[in-house]
C-alpha cells in the first residue's frame, strides 16, 4: 500500500503515554491490514517552549504541513501556566489549527453500553446516546483580538468575539453534511437572545438549511442545550456551535460517556488532511503514573484512518476492539467503577492492540 505520512506530536503530560499506546495501535493496523505508516515526531507545547523557545516550532509545523495526518496528545501544565501569552502551550495549539486551516472539529459522544455504569448519571437517561458535536475551531473569541487598558476602575481586559458569514457558512455545511450521513438531525446552538455573532449564525443556518430538506433543523439556546444535554442526551444527533460553546458542551458530553478519557476528535480543513487528538487535556493531576485512559487517542486515530485515508477496515476494528475490551470488563481507573480492580494506561493499550483483527 501507498505510505502515508503521520506526524506525530505526543507534548505534555499524559500527552506521552496516551500516544504511546495509539503508536502501537498504529503498528498493529500495518501488521494485520498491510498498510503502512511513516511516523515523524515533532515538539510542540511546554516541551517546546523549555526546548526551542516557542511551543510551536517551525520545525513542526514544517513535519505537519508535510503529513497526510497529525496524531496529538495533549499540551499544557501548572509549569507554564502564568507565562505570557507567547510562550503558552495553549496559544501554540490555537496557532496550529489556525495555521493548518482546520476550521471544522469533529468530536462524537457515544455512551457504551457496558460502560453505563461508569457515569455520573442515570443509566437510563444514557441508553442510546450517540452524538457528535461540531464545534468551529478557528475563530470566534478564542481569535479575535485581546487586550489590556487602563480604565477608570483599574486595569480592563477585552477579548473581542468576531464570526464573518464564510466562516459560519464553511463549519454549518460541515454539519449539515454530517448530519445527512447519521440520524439527519441538526442543532444549531447558540446564545441568539443576547449576542450579535449568535444572529448572524443563526441566520446562516436559517439560509442554508432549504438546500438539506431532510435534515430537521432546531435552534438551541447554549444555556438551555447544557441542560437538555443531561436531562435527554439520546435525543441529539449532531450539535454545531462556536469555538468556545462547542468546547464547554463537549467536556459535558464526555461525561455522559463515563469519562472525558473516552472523548476523541478530527480537526479538518477542506481537503482530507486532519489533525487528530483526544478531547481531554494534559491531565498534569495523573501525568507520568500510567493511570491515564488511552481511549479517547485510540479512538482518535481510528478516526483518522477513516476520514484521512478512507481505511475504514482498519477504523472499524480499532472501535470493535475497544468495545471488545470493554466488554471483557477490562477499565482504566476513570472508568472502573471498583478502582481496586483498574489496569494501567499501557495494559489497556495492549489489550486493545490484542484484540485486532481482520472482519
Ligand atoms: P484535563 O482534560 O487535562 O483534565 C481534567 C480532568 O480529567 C483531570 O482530573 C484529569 O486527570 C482527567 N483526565 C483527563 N484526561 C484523562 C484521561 N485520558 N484519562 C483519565 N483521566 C483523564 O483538563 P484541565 O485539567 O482543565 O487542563 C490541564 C491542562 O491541559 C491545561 O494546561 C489545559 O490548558 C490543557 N488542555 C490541553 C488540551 C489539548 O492539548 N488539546 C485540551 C484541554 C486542556
Ligand atoms: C480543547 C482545549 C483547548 C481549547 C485549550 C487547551 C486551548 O480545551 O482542545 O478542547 O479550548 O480549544
Ligand atoms: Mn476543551
Amino acid at each position: 500500500a501507498e505510505v502515508k505520512k503521520i506526524a506525530v506530536i505526543a507534548g505534555d503530560g499524559i500527552g506521552p503515554e496516551v500516544v504511546a499506546e495509539a503508536e502501537k495501535v498504529m503498528k498493529r493496523v500495518e501488521e494485520v491490514f498491510g498498510y503502512a505508516f511513516e511516523t515523524e515526531h515533532a515538539r510542540f507545547g511546554g516541551i517546546a517552549i523549555d526546548e526551542d523557545g516557542t511551543p510551536l516550532p517551525e520545525e513542526t509545523l514544517r513535519i505537519c504541513k508535510s503529513a497526510d495526518a497529525v496524531l496529538l496528545g495533549a499540551v499544557g501544565g501548572p509549569k507554564w501556566d502564568s507565562n505570557p501569552k507567547e510562550l503558552r502551550p495553549e496559544t501554540g495549539l490555537l496557532a496550529i489549527r489556525k495555521e493548518l486551516g482546520l476550521f471544522s472539529n469533529l468530536r462524537p459522544a457515544v455512551v457504551f453500553d457496558c460502560l453505563k455504569d461508569a457515569s455520573t448519571l442515570k443509566p437510563e437517561v444514557l441508553e442510546g446516546t450517540d452524538l457528535m458535536v461540531v464545534r468551529e475551531l478557528t475563530g470566534g473569541i478564542y481569535f479575535g483580538e485581546k487586550f489590556r487598558r487602563e480604565g477608570q476602575h483599574g486595569q480592563e481586559a477585552v477579548d473581542t468575539c468576531v464570526y464573518n458569514e464564510t466562516e459560519v457558512e464553511r463549519i454549518v455545511r460541515q454539519a449539515f453534511e454530517v448530519a445527512g450521513k447519521r440520524r439527519k438531525k441538526l442543532a444549531s446552538v447558540d446564545k441568539a437572545n443576547v449576542l450579535e455573532t449568535s444572529r448572524l449564525w443563526r441566520e446562516v443556518v436559517n439560509r442554508i438549511a432549504p438546500e438539506y430538506p431532510e435534515i430537521e433543523v432546531e435552534h438551541v439556546l447554549v444555556d438551555n442545550c447544557a441542560m437538555q444535554l443531561l436531562r435527554r442526551p439520546a435525543s441529539f444527533d449532531v450539535i454545531v456551535t462556536e469555538n468556545m460553546f462547542g468546547d464547554i458542551l463537549s467536556d459535558e458530553a464526555a461525561m455522559l460517556t463515563g469519562s472525558i478519557g473516552m472523548l476523541s476528535s478530527a480537526s479538518l480543513g477542506e481537503g482530507s488532511f486532519g489533525l487528530y487528538e483526544p478531547v481531554h487535556g494534559s491531565a498534569p493531576d495523573i501525568a507520568g503514573q500510567q493511570l491515564a485512559n488511552p481511549i479517547a487517542t485510540i479512538l482518535s486515530l481510528a478516526l483518522m484512518f477513516r476520514m484521512t485515508f478512507g481505511y475504514s477496515d482498519a477504523a472499524d476494528a480499532i472501535e470493535k476492539a475497544v468495545a471488545e475490551v470493554l466488554d471483557a470488563g477490562h477499565r482504566t481507573s476513570d472508568i472502573a467503577v471498583d478502582k481496586s480492580t483498574a489496569i494501567e494506561t499501557s495494559a489497556m493499550g495492549d489489550l486493545i492492540v490484542s484484540a485486532i483483527a481482520k472482519a
